[in-house]
């Protein structure tokens, strides 16, 4: 039997390299519980303290999503997103540090019986302030409490790599703030944080797996050349005939063209990785505006970079703490004056990115992408999307590719080497 916040634990000490490491979960609850602190030791993991689903870290952050309009448990990236907009007005961050703050050795307790609506006085409190306001204001204190508990637990066990999981940590500027706590030595996301992960973590914890770098996340489908074609035959499609698919890819988007990246096995995680990702060129604002209208995103939600690994010191700064989640685009960082003058359209207004690094061994055809269009252009990095119709799941099969391809009105299609164009 393991539970839930173990099956969280696991994933998250079993997918990072270090033997000793701190493992902190913070979710919406599970199993009753929303907290747990465990030490992995080689190969065990052993849990010191645990907090029970009263802990108001459980649903802070989704009730004021939904109270701002949006869906709980689906939309809280945009309250982070919104959150860039405002500087967080004190007398609002007092307010809500009456419903979420560090308690050592955890967080403060609601009654099980507090209902509440949006009538009710500490909702009613947040009409009086912006929406960008109340965002900055929830998503700072999530940081405090969270970086608090943190620091915390570094300390107490004195153990300074941390490896986290759980809902909490799909927020990429609190996993920010997380990393650049001076007590924090490193910092590993699990890639699939939420629910997603159980099964992994499962997995690695019942069969005992040791810690390990797991830099390449592609373990899902994968399709044959004939399988590919076939497809391709189907939706009465041609590819490029001559051409070097990553070549032609490099030269459509110099030349501002979406192209819709599929390859190889389907990345697991709630982040495309390049494998299943729509591309595009970083520095062109109606270039933006365009793939915001064909996907239906919000426009207010910044687009991430992918970059070719070696780039990334000119690039970022402050990933030095989170080699592998970068890797696996789950940490957020402030970006050098160079990326903001070569490629604002990743930049988000408060000068982050959330990038996505790409090592030439790992993935060299992304890589060679990603280098080729650099020559072409001098920027040194590309818009990734994930490859999906707004609101439905990221492509997995070349049927799903072709059809939210024509869906979307992309201009260019990628399937393995074969490259396909809208207007031939
Ligand atoms: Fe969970």
């Amino acid at each position: 039997m393991m539970d839930h916040h173990e099956a969280h634990a696991h994933a998250a000490y079993r997918a990072q390299p270090h033997s000793t490491a701190l493992i902190l979960t913070v979710d919406a609850m599970g199993d009753g519980l929303s907290a747990t602190a465990w030490v992995g030791q080689v190969g065990q993991l052993n849990r010191h303290w645990a907090q029970s689903g009263l802990a108001a870290v459980n649903t802070f952050y989704s009730r004021i999503t939904e109270w701002l309009g949006f869906t709980a448990l689906r939309h809280e990236g945009k309250v982070t997103g919104l959150a860039a907009y405002a500087e967080p007005p004190p007398e609002l961050l007092e307010h809500m540090a009456e419903r979420l703050r560090f308690v050592s050795p955890g967080f403060n307790r609601l009654s099980p019986f507090l209902v509440e609506t949006k009538d009710s006085p500490f909702y009613r409190a947040l009409g009086e302030f912006r929406r960008e306001e109340v965002a900055a204001a929830a998503q700072r204190t999530l940081e405090d409490a969270v970086t608090a508990f943190v620091a915390y637990w570094v300390e107490r066990t004195g153990v300074a790599d941390v490896a986290v999981a759980g809902g909490a940590f799909a927020n990429v500027k609190l996993n920010q703030r997380v990393a650049a706590l001076p007590q924090v030595r490193s910092l590993f996301v699990t890639p699939h944080m939420g629910d997603g992960g159980l099964a992994l973590g499962a997995a690695l914890g019942a069969a005992g797996a040791p810690p390990e770098a797991r830099v390449r996340l592609d373990w899902g489908p994968r399709y044959t050349k004939s399988q590919i074609s076939r497809e391709l035959h189907i939706a009465r499609l041609t590819a490029v005939s001559g051409v070097d698919a990553v070549e032609h890819a490099a030269s459509l988007l110099a030349r501002g063209k979406t192209v819709a990246r599929f390859a190889g096995g389907m990345e697991f995680g709630p982040r495309a990785l390049g494998n299943r990702s729509i591309l595009v060129r970083p520095d062109l604002p109606e270039v933006n505006d365009r793939l915001n209208g064909q996907l239906k995103r919000t426009e207010f939600m910044p687009f991430a970079p992918i970059c070719a690994a070696e780039n990334a010191p000119r690039l970022f700064v402050g990933l030095e703490k989170t080699p592998l989640s970068a890797r696996h685009m789950t940490v957020c960082c402030d970006c050098t004056e160079e990326l903001r003058r070569l490629a604002p359209g990743v930049v988000h207004v408060d000068g982050t990115a959330r990038p996505q690094l790409v090592d030439a061994n790992e993935s060299p055809r992304l890589h060679r992408l990603l280098r080729r269009f650099e020559e072409l252009t001098g920027v040194p990095a590309l818009i990734n999307t994930s490859f999906n119709m707004h609101e439905e799941p990221i492509v997995c099969s070349p049927f799903d590719a072709i059809r939210a391809w024509r869906a979307a009105k992309l201009d260019a299609l990628m399937l393995d080497d074969v490259i396909v164009e809208r207007d031939r």
